[in-house]
């Protein structure tokens, strides 16, 4: 089970979203798919909240129409990227919203009845022009912590910290622009003191890479158990004043016009389009449990950095709320804790002859994938974005280096090969994979690259670290282009026949591994390259990856496998 995180449902997709979580998660799944295993793909909009009701508000439109056209919008980008997901819901669409509040309040209920919850008062600010509490991102302020003027209710935008509202210097309304006064409420606070022993015990135990079974990001591992070694896991308000959002479902007067907090509803989420999915497969939804309650099946989640402690602390907690034994991992037919979070760093951007910058949806700071689409291929954008994957810390778009390396790696080292290697093969062997004739040390030495690079891909790729996985890749394409070069069948096709084709035969095998090693990465390239080659569907699967096209095979015709890219057109309009 692969989730993405659910992208609010208040704006448009830019190019740090996608490196982020979304791209990582696709390269992952399709890797997985390629490998045989069974798996399923899940994301879907985040509707619920203060943050779509803002926005709504701000552009005077109705929450669900707003969630409604970005819940389509981002779904176009996904699919104009390649980005494949099983199911893509919404918390709030008018497809999902029942099961999703049914199956949010079903959790809900268990921790409640597992003792987890206290209720209890205290006091929240209250806007008396608007007449409504102020949750989360309604209330504006400067940060108790780092005395910046942008920290809101839950969050400071600018250290991150997490924020009580009660403590914000000269709170602001957000909806009115007026001062809020304290009034007193009643709320529902998930004790995560309690958790927190078994939580660090269970966060800790990841540390150990071998034992745990997967590899964690530092990242993830130092901001949770940081976070619980510096300020310890305090009680936290699982409900909201609001009416926008999952009903509190309890028979208590107390919960009346009150929902769910939208960080308890979201990740819940990712339960229920599951089974929303299997519903709308002609399936029972109740098998949901077969991806979230059986410890043969591995939940992963992608996300992005400021994701880290609802993932790795508040959600598991959750799910270690409800269940009835007092193992840590799930008993079969409990919650799972998740087997992996990834996370990737904040990306930046760098315009040209300006400094980098952070991503910025006020200022205008973004590329927006629905532009971005309207003039270039996805894979060019994938690739870049996988080679500068933020994994351990912040990196920069940087729109000139985006063209560089498009040209000088993409296409000089990727394309170029297959190129040169079809051009062979078309102009001297009738477009046929030629015999493959008696083999020296130098054809076997790059023969046997292709089942290593293989392995080495799929370790990488097993762990996490696209980049890296690419380069693999990358590296077997310059190692077909040297291979190419020092056969030199340009000038054996003059005086050996043989000798030209059992080169150009080594060629077209390494074009073979190389489509399948691709396709994870930059799946319309690989289609490409696998029309070029004329491989049979089903070419992406990894353990056929190394296996050799018979000569006499005909191959396909050939095509410009990845484009050049102007850099005077790049981006003139974005
Ligand atoms: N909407 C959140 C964000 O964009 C992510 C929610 S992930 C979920 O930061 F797990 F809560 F669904
Ligand atoms: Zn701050």
């Amino acid at each position: 089970m692969v989730t993405a995180a659910l992208p609010y449902s208040n704006g448009r997709l830019h190019v740090g979203h996608i490196a982020g979580a979304y791209l990582p998660a696709d390269t992952y799944v399709r890797y997985l798919r390629a490998t045989g295993a069974e798996v399923r793909f899940v994301c879907g909009s985040d509707d619920n909240g203060v943050a779509a009701l803002k926005t709504a508000r701000e552009q005077g439109r109705t929450v669900e129409d707003l969630t409604a056209h970005f819940n389509q919008s981002q779904q176009r980008d996904f699919s104009g990227l390649g980005i494949e997901f099983d199911i893509f819901g919404g918390t709030h669409q008018p497809d999902y919203v029942d099961i999703h509040n049914k199956m949010s309040q079903d959790l809900f209920l268990k921790i409640h009845e597992k003792g987890f919850f206290t209720k209890r008062k205290s006091k929240q600010l209250y806007d008396t022009e608007a007449q409504q509490f102020l949750p989360d991102r309604f209330v504006k302020g400067s940060c108790p912590h780092c005395k910046c003027d942008c920290a809101f209710g839950d969050q400071c935008e600018d250290c991150g910290r997490s924020v009580d509202q009660t403590e914000l210097l000269n709170p602001v309304s957000v909806m009115t622009g007026s001062t809020p006064e304290l009034r007193e409420t009643i709320h529902w606070y998930l004790r995560l003191d309690q958790l927190q022993g078994r939580l660090t015990e269970w966060l800790a135990a990841k540390k150990d890479t071998e034992a745990c079974g997967a590899t964690w990001r530092t990242t993830v591992l130092n901001q949770s158990l940081g976070r619980i070694e510096a300020e310890g896991l305090p009680e936290r308000a699982m409900t909201r004043d609001l009416t926008w959002g999952v009903p509190v479902p309890l028979d208590d007067p107390d919960a009346e016009g009150k929902s769910l907090y939208v960080w308890f509803d979201a990740p819940t989420g990712y339960v229920s389009f599951t089974a929303a999915m299997l519903e709308q497969a002609g399936g029972d939804p109740s098998d949901y449990a077969k991806w979230w309650k059986d410890p043969d099946c591995k939940v992963l989640h992608f996300i992005g950095e400021d994701n880290i402690v609802f993932h790795a602390i508040t959600w598991p907690a959750m799910l270690l709320a409800s269940h009835d034994s007092d193992s840590i991992q799930g008993e079969l037919g409990e919650y799972q804790l998740p087997h992996n979070v990834v996370s990737n760093a904040f990306l930046n951007i760098k315009f040209p002859g300006k400094d980098e910058e952070k991503i910025s949806k006020s200022r205008g700071t973004a590329v927006w994938i629905e532009d971005f689409l309207k003039t270039f291929d996805p894979d060019p954008l994938r690739f870049y974005l996988t080679a500068i994957a933020p994994e351990q810390s912040r990196t920069a778009f940087d729109i000139d280096d985006f063209v560089t390396r498009n040209n000088g790696e993409l296409v000089n080292a990727f394309g170029n090969f297959f190129n040169r290697t079809m051009t062979f093969a078309h102009k001297y062997f009738e477009g046929k994979v030629p015999e493959s004739g008696e083999r020296g040390d130098v054809d076997r030495e790059q023969l046997s690259r292709l089942a290593t690079i293989r392995d080495k891909t799929g370790v990488e790729l097993e762990a996490c670290r696209f980049k890296s996985g690419l380069n693999e890749v990358m590296g077997l394409a310059r190692a077909g282009n040297g291979y190419f070069d020092l056969n030199k069948p340009f000038l054996s096709r003059k005086t050996d026949m043989i000798a030209c084709g059992r080169a150009i035969n080594v060629c077209l095998q390494t074009a073979r591994t190389l489509t399948t090693l691709i396709a994870p990465f930059l799946p319309h390239t690989a289609e490409k390259a696998a029309r070029m080659l004329n491989l049979p569907a089903g070419y992406e699967s990894w353990s056929a990856a190394a296996e050799e096209l018979p000569a006499g095979h005909a191959l396909g015709e050939a095509e410009i496998l990845v484009k050049k890219l102007d850099p005077k057109e790049v981006f003139a309009d974005v």
